[in-house]
């Protein structure tokens, strides 16, 4: 067997402690796996006398992430402290200029520098891998990367954040406001120390940028996510659209099309009994589809110690074999710039307009949207109290322009008593 392969960890907490007990408790089956055998010699964090819950006797221990990333005696710096510059980025630089290859979890970093971390990984001739960073436990980047590597990507969607997906489905189930699950959920811990992270969809978004880079040979692009997040989804949505064979998600998609990149990161209805539809609680699914392999759906835990650990020791054995891929799938260079599509693709979508209860109120609605070239695939109006009369409107395929220039034009008809709520509705 060659020398054993070491690891500096940077970042002790859920997921670097994890991957500290499989590289013990798994050695044995590590090195029969890879030929090698995987040892941590030495660790940072900011605080040195935590208790952990494992023993870190044995490992050496820097203060400075940087200084551990540049210690002749590691070879894979791991980084697992988190946030997209400070110390996370700047001991991952000093770890490629000191000749180490990267592991790291860290979505919100390669999401801002992944492609200037990959230029860098690559002219050192070192390299940067990422499976944890990227629907946790699930492996979605090897299997883009490796497992469709004779595929054209048409399409990539699906849950990433396990925090929203639980919001939804408990309001769901439990017929709560989105206010009451928000606060149960933060209690609970199960939101980021920056619950906007989660909510907003911005943590979601980062994983679709990479996974978008991977998909389509392209630099990863944040920037150009169309986001929204769940903070507007309301218990009526939810039931409304159960009622109509729905289910809302907090849905990422990401498509080439002929008008450029599409990167949207949005709450949408997908059919209730699609497999997006069917995930309950923290779980994620990716969709993958290829033009040879047709559709592939992975489902898992999306974070969590174990799963997020056991997508760090992935990258960790594939280094161990001399399995050596580029950051994106593409050598980094080679990553073009797309260009973000101005307009979504096309859909059908839902609206609930809240309308005076009078004559002729509804006509107008319909007016306002026919005269935009919106047409109405579905309506009905639901039990209510006066004044005011809730419709529901599903409209036949339109683009979002259509749609956006009928609401804009819905306040003039004079007949509205809330603001209108509209969400795309996904085919998977
Ligand atoms: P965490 O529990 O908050 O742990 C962060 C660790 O980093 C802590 O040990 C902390 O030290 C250390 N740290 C923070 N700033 C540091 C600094 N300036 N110098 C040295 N150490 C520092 O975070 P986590 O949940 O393990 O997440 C780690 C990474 O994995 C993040 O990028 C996250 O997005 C990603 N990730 C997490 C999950 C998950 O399920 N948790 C899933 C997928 C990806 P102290 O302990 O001393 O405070
Ligand atoms: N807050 C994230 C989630 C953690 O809920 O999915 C994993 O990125």
């Amino acid at each position: 067997m060659t020398a054993p392969l070491r690891l500096g960890i940077a970042g002790l907490g859920t997921v670097g402690t994890g991957v500290v007990k499989i590289v013990r408790q798994k050695a044995a089956l590590l090195a029969a796996r890879t030929g090698r055998h995987i040892e941590v010699t030495a660790v940072s964090a900011r605080t040195r006398d935590k208790d952990r819950g494992v023993n870190l006797s044995s490992y050496a221990w820097e203060d400075d992430p940087v200084a551990l990333a540049r210690r002749e005696d590691v070879d894979i710096f791991v980084e697992l402290m988190g946030g997209s510059d400070g110390p996370a980025k700047a001991a991952t630089e000093a770890a490629i200029a000191a000749g180490k290859d990267v592991v790291t979890a860290n979505k919100a970093m390669l999401a801002v520098h992944g492609q200037a971390l990959a230029e860098l990984a690559e002219e050192a001739g070192r390299v940067l891998r990422f499976e944890a960073a990227v629907a946790g436990g699930i492996p979605v980047v090897k299997a883009l990367t490796e497992g469709l590597a004779g595929n054209e990507i048409s399409r990539v969607l699906g849950v990433m954040n396990g925090s929203c997906n639980y919001i939804l489905t408990r309001m769901e189930n439990a017929g709560l406001s989105y206010e009451e699950v928000f606060a149960e959920a933060d209690g609970l811990g199960y939101l980021e120390a920056d619950p906007q992270l989660d909510v907003g969809g911005i943590d979601a978004a980062h994983k679709l940028a990479l996974l978008s880079s991977i998909a389509f040979g392209t630099q990863v692009a944040f920037d150009n996510v169309q986001l929204e997040g769940i903070e507007r989804v309301a218990i009526e949505d939810i039931r409304q659209a159960a009622d109509m064979g729905y289910r809302i998600k907090l849905l990422g998609v990401t498509q080439m099309t002929q008008r450029g990149l599409v990167q949207r990161m949005s709450p949408c209805l997908v059919p209730a009994d699609s497999p997006l539809g069917q995930l309950e609680g923290g779980t994620n699914m990716v969709v993958l589809e290829g033009d040879a392999v047709g559709q592939v759906v992975l489902r898992g835990a999306g974070a969590g110690e174990g799963p997020t650990a056991s997508a760090v020791l992935s990258d960790i054995a594939d280094i161990a074999r001399g399995t050596r891929i580029a950051t994106f799938g593409l050598p980094a260079r080679m990553l073009k710039s797309a260009p973000a599509a101005r307009s979504s693709v096309p859909a059908p979508y839902y609206l609930r307009i809240s309308l005076q209860d009078k004559p002729g109120a509804l006509a107008k609605v319909a007016t306002a949207l026919g005269d935009a070239g919106v047409s109405i695939d579905r309506m009905r109006q639901y039990s209510h109290e006066e004044p005011t009369a809730p419709v529901l409107i599903v409209t036949h395929t339109t683009t979002r322009d259509a749609l956006d220039h009928a609401l804009n034009q819905l306040p003039d008809t004079g007949v509205l008593s809330g603001e209108p709520v509209a969400l795309r509705i996904e085919h998977v």
